[in-house]
């Protein structure tokens, strides 16, 4: 089988493709845009892995798509490539129109051009906004997207969708909850709230800290995208989730016991606009159809990263610098404290 992997530069297409040449007989092509999300360390492990090919391109560059999809003519798209951040979205949102619906439209168009067997669309639980307790979303539960991250998720979620319905394209959408793991940007909370830790800096806790996440460790979710691609059904929505929702708060409560470091270190600073305050996922439909299940305890899992962080600070020290920086000082810089 060769599967074309958009974004396996990233988080978790990095862990996606590992997995799928380290654990399957599987071929990956990866078509990554390397933006400053995507990182080729983070494939050393299989670069030289004659089931593994890297080309450097945008899923928005139509030609560039449609002779990759042409001439690879690949079995499965996996296609993961996205700008990922909801608070790069709200400082700004054109980005995500761009790569995430645009981008994924391209792909779409490429995939029905060539008649790809299959294709998985990755999503995310935040499409279906804020839950109150105890609600949990099925994959029935209507899209109400809050962040321009997740409107353009959601967007190109029913695209998808409408590519399967309208030209019976093999479409599978999976909705994951929050990951955590090795290779996380550290924009993200847990690996940012790590790296402020061990030097001591402040942990910008939005709002309260009593915002409800689903943690889901990288490795169950990409057993439960293989699993979704083996044996989903063409046009289904699949839920990930991690099983293990917790305040954010308490999840840095944890990290900083973790890392030996004191809770004077936790500032609360202002809240993240619209932000949404719980979100549960039930995989229940994942779990009947395929067998697939979590299997990281939180605690293990945790961990496990802030040791990768720990053991792999010259990764660190590289994505921080640069880009990061102004990033960092225009989300943090002039955030008061709540
Ligand atoms: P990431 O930001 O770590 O990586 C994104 C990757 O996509 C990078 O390698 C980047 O270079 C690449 N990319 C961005 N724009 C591109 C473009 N125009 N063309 C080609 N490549 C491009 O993201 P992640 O956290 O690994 O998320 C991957 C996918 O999973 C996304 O679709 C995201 O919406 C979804 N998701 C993420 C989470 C999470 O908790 N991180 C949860 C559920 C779903
Ligand atoms: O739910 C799945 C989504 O999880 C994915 O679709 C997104 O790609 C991914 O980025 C993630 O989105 P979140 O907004 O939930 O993740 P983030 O790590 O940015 O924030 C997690 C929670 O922590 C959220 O409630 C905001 C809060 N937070 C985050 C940061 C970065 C803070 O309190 N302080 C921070 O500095």
């Amino acid at each position: 089988m060769k599967i074309l992997v958009t974004g396996g530069a990233g988080f978790i297409g990095s862990a996606f493709v590992r997995m799928a040449i380290g654990q399957t007989d599987a071929g990956v092509v990866n078509l990554d845009k390397l933006t400053y999300a995507g990182n080729l360390e983070n494939l050393t492990e299989v670069e030289s892995n004659p089931r593994y090919r890297f080309v450097h391109g945008d899923i928005c560059d139509e030609q560039a798509v449609d002779s990759i999809v042409r001439d690879e003519q690949p079995d499965a798209i996996v296609h993961f490539a996205a700008e990922s951040h909801v608070d790069r979205s709200i400082l700004s949102p054109e980005p995500v129109i761009q790569t995430n619906f645009r981008g994924t439209f391209t792909l779409l168009e490429a995939a029905r051009r060539h008649r790809t067997p299959r294709f998985v669309h990755v999503s995310t639980d935040e499409v279906y906004g804020s839950l109150e307790a105890p609600l949990e979303a099925t994959e029935q539960f209507p899209l109400n997207a809050s962040s321009p991250y997740s409107a353009s998720k959601a967007g190109s979620d029913l695209l998808a969708r409408s590519y399967f319905v309208t030209y019976k394209l093999p479409v599978l959408i999976t909705r994951a909850s929050n990951n955590y793991g090795p290779y996380q940007f550290p924009e993200k909370l847990i690996p940012l709230m790590i790296a402020n830790a061990f030097e001591d800096r402040p942990l910008p806790v939005y709002g309260d800290g009593m915002q409800v996440r689903d943690w889901l460790y990288v490795d169950d979710h990409c057993r439960g995208i293989l699993a979704v691609l083996g044996k989903g059904r063409e046009g289904e929505i699949y839920n990930i989730g991690g099983n293990r929702s917790l305040p954010n708060l308490d999840v840095v409560q944890k990290l900083l016991a973790l890392t030996g470091k004191p809770e004077s270190l936790i500032r609360y600073v202002t809240d993240r606009p619209g932000h949404d305050r719980r979100y549960a996922l039930s995989s229940e439909k994942l779990m009947r159809e395929t067998e697939w299940q979590p299997v990281m305890d939180f605690e293990t899992g945790l961990a496990r990263t802030i040791e990768w962080y720990r053991a792999n600070a010259a990764w660190v020290a590289r994505v921080r610098s640069g880009e990061y920086r102004t990033y960092y000082e225009k989300n943090y810089g002039n955030r008061g404290s709540e």
